[in-house]
């Protein structure tokens, strides 16, 4: 028996996971190729690498992958391994280079990936056999997509097929990144993701969150569907219903999407929905006010936030004048980082549509506080004295999440 069929056993439906998922390198490294290496993960938006030869370097667990645009205007991404003795290639973190030049022995690469020099070989050496290793990468508006399958992964149209319409709709295509920031977390990245499917600890940890959107929102919706009891949604739902209404009649899209039964069994786990932020804010700021100009196809602010989930490693809220991307990476048993991307209207100009710190202020001190809590969560974890404990009304998001990752660790991997 597998180690991860031995754990699960241990695993009791109502209660956090049982210690050894969270603290098992082994059980890690399946994890890994089980469920990580199988996504189609969003990792960063187009307007980083602008002019051919622009690169950025994107790494979690023990990959590093170059993500480049030719000089065709292409975008590629290369495993950051030499196809000589497996250097790194690129030790910088983003930059501009025709040739890729391994820092080892100089063999070069083009930004297409082709071996272009490898001094003093033998006469039977052939370059055109030592390009870089491809990763698979696709673009759906201006989002970067990657998969680290060694196989063919899901095919891209169909996984990302119910989520294009509201993204079509925020049009991320037509905007640009205003800011970044990682947030290295020392925790297992379930732990990171966890905390991610549920706002029961809003109130509570997440003050400036709490007050920028209407308390019975962070109550009902705060995760999405699933925050809260069935009941109390139906009832918040209900309530927004002329809103909702409202959106409908403006061609604006906000249906809720949650995942089907086919598509749990293929191990995928899709979200959208879209509600008001209330309180009378127009933007997630914390004033309420707009942060930036209108993106995508509004005409005007009617104070929406879109949640858009690929998979629980990757999402994306919007507001009308501004995104956020979420990069949730796992980096080892106990080490994780999260990464956020901001976006605006391309042709937003700083200073004079926006300020960034207005944009960035919200999920900043959220995440910085998510940091803090998810730690702390992972260092009473690893207490001899940690016992599985029983999931509140408002964590069903939780166990969902659990059947996603047990989906996806008992598929066959590709
Ligand atoms: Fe890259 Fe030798 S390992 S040139
Ligand atoms: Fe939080």
């Amino acid at each position: 028996m597998s180690l991860f069929n031995q754990y699960k056993k241990t695993y009791q439906e109502g209660k956090t996971l049982p210690q050894n998922f969270y603290t098992d390198e082994n059980i890690f490294s399946e994890e890994m190729k089980s469920v990580y290496f199988q996504q189609w993960l969003m990792v960063d938006h187009v307007s980083r690498i602008k002019e051919p030869g622009n690169y950025f370097v994107f790494e979690a667990e023990k990959e590093s992958i170059i993500i480049i645009r030719g000089r065709d205007n292409e975008i590629r991404a290369f495993y950051n391994v030499c196809t000589h003795r497996g250097s790194r290639i690129c030790l910088d973190e983003e930059g501009s280079k025709n040739l890729l030049v391994c820092p080892y022995h100089a063999w070069s690469f083009s930004s297409e990936g082709k071996l272009k020099a490898a001094r003093h070989m033998p006469d039977d050496f052939v370059k055109e056999d030592y390009g870089l290793k491809k990763c698979h990468l696709q673009i759906f508006e201006g989002l970067i997509f990657i998969n680290l399958s060694m196989d063919t992964p899901m095919d891209f149209d169909e996984f990302i097929a119910p989520l294009k319409e509201i993204i079509s709709f925020h049009n991320t295509g037509r905007s640009k990144i205003v800011s970044r920031k990682k947030y290295p977390t020392k925790a297992n990245f379930k732990l990171v993701l966890e905390n991610f499917q549920e706002c029961y600890h809003c109130s509570n940890a997440h003050p400036e969150f709490s007050a920028v959107h209407e308390k019975d929102w962070v109550y009902t919706m705060g995760a999405g569907l699933g925050t809260a009891p069935e009941k109390d949604t139906e009832e918040y739902l209900k309530k927004i219903s002329p809103w909702l209404e409202d959106c409908k009649k403006k061609g604006i899209p906000s249906e809720t999407y949650l995942e089907t039964e086919d598509g749990l069994k293929q191990g995928l786990n899709r979200y959208v929905d879209r509600t008001p932020i209330g309180n009378g804010h127009l933007s997630q700021t914390k004033s309420g006010k707009p942060a930036s100009k209108l993106m995508g196809k509004f005409k005007d602010f009617d104070g929406g936030l879109s949640q858009v989930s690929f998979n629980p490693f990757s999402c994306c809220y919007f507001t009308n004048d501004f995104g956020v991307m979420f990069v949730f990476k796992p980096n080892s048993t106990l080490e994780s980082e999260v990464e956020l991307i901001w976006l605006v209207n391309e042709d937003a100009k700083e200073g004079h549509d926006f300020n960034v710190d207005d944009i960035t202020f919200i999920w900043d001190v959220t995440t910085q506080e998510d940091t803090m809590i998810i730690e702390n969560n992972q260092k009473g974890l690893l207490s001899q004295s940690f016992t599985p404990g029983v999931l509140s009304e408002n964590e069903s998001a939780v166990t969902y999440f659990y059947n996603w990752y047990f989906t996806n660790m008992q598929l066959p991997s590709s």
